[in-house]
């Protein structure tokens, strides 16, 4: 029998402090009325000043842990996706594999933005079908609220995003009568898009100093993003490798019990289950409470459903993603 890779145990955290669109039209020039009906977005979670993205990994990794029934010390390697680490270097992974007293467990941080967590899924499921390791933490932790321009200039970016942190534990299933897996992942990128939707500064590519009173004047240390083509882009790619993932699979569309899309957008997830003809009541979506947690969306997403008994075991989850690079991905899973 293959080595299969087998969620075990799934977990979150989201800071308590809640940031209400009103709250944020007392900043800047924008409504309620305009951050709903443009990303159904109502309200989202900061961090409070001294915490930071290791702690929200570590609250979501015990959650995870306690879920698969593990301590830290049973794993044998985290993998953190992030677009927002905690220092330039080294990885938020490696502050959480202290907090954890994980030992001298190997970990990193992988970055593929808001597909992040999708390549994580993708390395980690590799590395138990290799035999390389048998019980992965897998994570998705984002603080975007230190990086945002909370003025007018940043407004069509600052409103969608939120901090947070989801955590999946992954092992190796090799008993045959159990049919739990991640069955098929699919990746992809395009990087002639990069600067569609990206943070310039601090970067090593600037020369002669990363980061400079100058560029921060200049506000390249904030997210820009060309909205709109963003958009278009992700309702086209993310239906395309869906379908993509399934065809990999023996499996159809009417076979997948629950769709977990990124959290980027409401519009953009309502418009693809559209076009694939797919009922609302089979998707499930929290940016209304959260925003765009990036790497970290589709792991909260995943744990929500799976304590909210909207996923249990034996049921097929497709998990698909698209963000910043562009990168975009999709996971087929039997829980
Ligand atoms: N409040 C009020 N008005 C605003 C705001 C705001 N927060 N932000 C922008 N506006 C204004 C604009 O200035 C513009 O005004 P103008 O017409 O006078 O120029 C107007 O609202 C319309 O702006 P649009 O950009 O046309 O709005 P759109 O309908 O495209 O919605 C949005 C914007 C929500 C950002 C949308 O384009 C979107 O969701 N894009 C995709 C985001 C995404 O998928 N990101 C990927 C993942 S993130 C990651 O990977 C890191």
């Amino acid at each position: 029998m293959a080595r299969r890779a087998k969620i075990t145990g799934t977990g979150m955290y989201v800071p308590e402090r809640v940031v209400t669109n009103e709250d944020l039209a007392k900043l800047m020039d924008t409504s309620d009325e305009w951050i709903r009906q443009r990303s159904g977005i109502a309200e989202r979670r900061h961090i409070e000043p001294g915490q930071t993205p290791s702690d929200l990994a570590l609250a979501a990794s015990r959650r995870a842990l306690d879920a698969a029934g593990l301590d830290a010390s049973d794993i044998d390697c985290i993998v953190l996706a992030t677009l927002s680490p905690e220092a330039d270097f080294p990885g938020t992974s490696f502050f959480l594999q202290d907090k954890l007293e994980a030992g001298d467990t190997p970990c990193f941080d992988l970055r593929a933005q808001c597909s992040g967590f999708g390549y994580a899924l993708s390395v980690a499921k590799s590395f138990i079908e290799a035999g390389q390791f048998r019980r992965i933490l897998l994570l998705g932790c984002e603080v975007h609220s230190t990086g945002l321009d909370f003025t007018d200039a940043g407004r069509d970016v600052a409103v969608l995003f939120g901090d947070g942190a989801g955590a999946v534990v992954l092992e190796a299933n090799e008993d045959a009568s159990d049919t739990s897996a991640l069955l098929e992942i699919r990746l992809h990128a395009q990087g002639k898009f990069a600067k569609k939707l990206w943070v310039e500064a601090p970067g090593s590519g600037i020369a002669p100093a990363r980061m400079t009173h100058e560029l921060i004047d200049q506000g390249r240390h904030f997210p820009h993003m060309q909205g709109k083509f963003v958009f278009k882009n992700a309702v086209t790619r993310m239906p395309e490798v869906l379908i993509e993932a399934l065809n990999a699979t023996s499996l159809k569309l009417d076979d997948v019990d629950l769709f977990l899309f990124h959290q980027a957008n409401l519009r953009i997830n309502d418009y693809v289950a559209q076009q694939l003809e797919i009922p609302p009541e089979k998707c499930l979506n929290n940016i209304q409470r959260y925003g765009n947690c990036s790497a970290a969306s589709i792991p909260i997403l995943l744990d929500e459903a799976v304590r909210e008994g909207q996923l249990e075991r034996g049921q097929v989850v497709a998990m698909t993603t698209f963000g910043s690079g562009f990168s975009w991905s999709c996971a087929v899973a039997r829980y």
